[in-house]
């Protein structure tokens, strides 16, 4: 039915996704104040192994202390502040030591040695400052914000939900990184929306019918849902074939299918059934994002001789690389003082909720 008054759900205005101060209140709201998704913990097997994050302008160190403990820090010396780290990744060997006058740190952050201090102070009032960590079979999140807010609140009901694909056990096989022009939202909204398959994703179309959606009713944690395979294939590769065994523990119904969710703010999730696909979001300016896209495969299946993977990187590289092109032109369009906000069709509901909830968070706390 066409509405007399033009009284449809709409894009957003252009600030949110040209305005630097609405970005940094996104930063603020979304990056510091709630869980966000870093990395995964097999990235650093074994204790003294780190990875650094820069969140919300923040470097952080992530480290993992002991086999079941992983740290975070501020990368910022309590002697005089200086970036304690500045080496992206790679192992501490028992301790953390700043490169200035080398205070020495335990990795669970306790000051050991402050060399010339003469004992002026107790080392106890000076650990490195720690974010709060926690795992989601596998994924690393941190929260900057000290909130009272578990990560298991946060997520509602993914765990349950998602806890026959064994994210935790999966293993990485490929890492990209894409540095792509556009506002983090542009991304989570192209991720959400398969109307776009036919036109620019032919190769994923023919394997996958874009009218075969099924959204989940949106919710504060997350939106997303499912699509299924068309005749013939039975995931997402090159050529729709399956070259790995199904996921160990996934029933029929969920290897006929591909979830894709977006875990509010930043990881995009997609379980096919013989893999794991994420990409993290990192947003970087108002109209920058960096993406960090990973594959994941089950151990068993990588070890066998012969094992393939390419297919599923190919395919999803490919159609990463659309995206983030549509994703450019998106920003480049709304940027135009030509902008306004145009009309969301009825199955462009999951952006709609998205914006919603976008404006809900950023409203100032009254
Ligand atoms: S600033 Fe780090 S030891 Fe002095
Ligand atoms: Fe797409």
């Amino acid at each position: 039915m066409i509405s007399e008054t033009d009284d449809v759900a709409k894009t957003l205005p252009a600030r949110y996704y040209t305005d630097p101060a609405v970005f940094d209140n996104e930063l603020r709201r979304f990056y510091s104040e709630m869980w966000v998704c870093i990395g995964r913990s097999n990235q650093i097997p074994a204790p003294g192994d780190y990875f650094l994050r820069e969140i919300a302008g923040e470097s952080l160190i992530v480290v993992r202390e002991t086999k079941d403990t992983i740290r975070t820090f501020f990368n910022v010396c309590r002697h005089r502040g200086t970036r304690i780290c500045p080496v992206t990744e790679g192992h501490f060997a028992g301790h953390i030591q700043c490169g200035y006058h080398g205070w020495k740190y335990a990795l669970d952050g306790r000051l050991l040695g402050a060399p010339h201090m003469h004992e002026i102070f107790r080392r106890e009032q000076y650990p490195l400052h720690d974010v709060d960590t926690d795992v989601w079979d596998g994924h690393i999140f941190i929260n900057m914000a000290k909130t009272t807010q578990s990560l298991r609140t946060q997520l509602a009901d993914l765990p349950q939900k998602f806890s026959h694909w064994r994210m935790g056990e999966l293993a990485l096989y490929r890492r990209t990184s894409y540095d792509v022009k556009a506002n983090w939202k542009l991304i989570l909204l192209n991720y959400n929306e398969c109307l776009h398959c036919p036109v620019l994703h032919p190769a994923l179309n023919a394997i996958s019918d874009y009218r075969s959606g099924n959204n989940d009713e949106p919710n504060l944690s997350y939106i997303g849902g499912s699509m299924e395979f068309r005749d013939g294939a039975r995931t997402m590769s090159t050529d729709g074939k399956l070259r790995r065994a199904y996921l160990p523990g996934l029933s029929e119904q969920e290897c006929s299918k591909v979830y894709y969710y977006a875990v509010y703010p930043n990881l995009l999730l997609s379980l096919h059934p013989d893999y794991m696909m994420t990409h993290l979001l990192f947003p970087r300016a108002v109209d920058r994002t960096e993406v960090i896209c990973e594959w994941h495969f089950d151990p068993a299946e990588m070890a066998k001789p012969g094992f393939e993977g390419d297919d599923a990187v190919r395919f999803w590289d490919e159609t990463n690389r659309q995206d983030w092109c549509i994703s450019e032109l998106s920003q480049a369009g709304i940027r135009s003082k030509a902008y306004t906000p145009g009309p969301y069709s009825p199955s462009e509901r999951l952006l709609w909720a998205f914006d919603q909830m976008i404006l809900e968070r950023e409203k100032p706390a009254s």
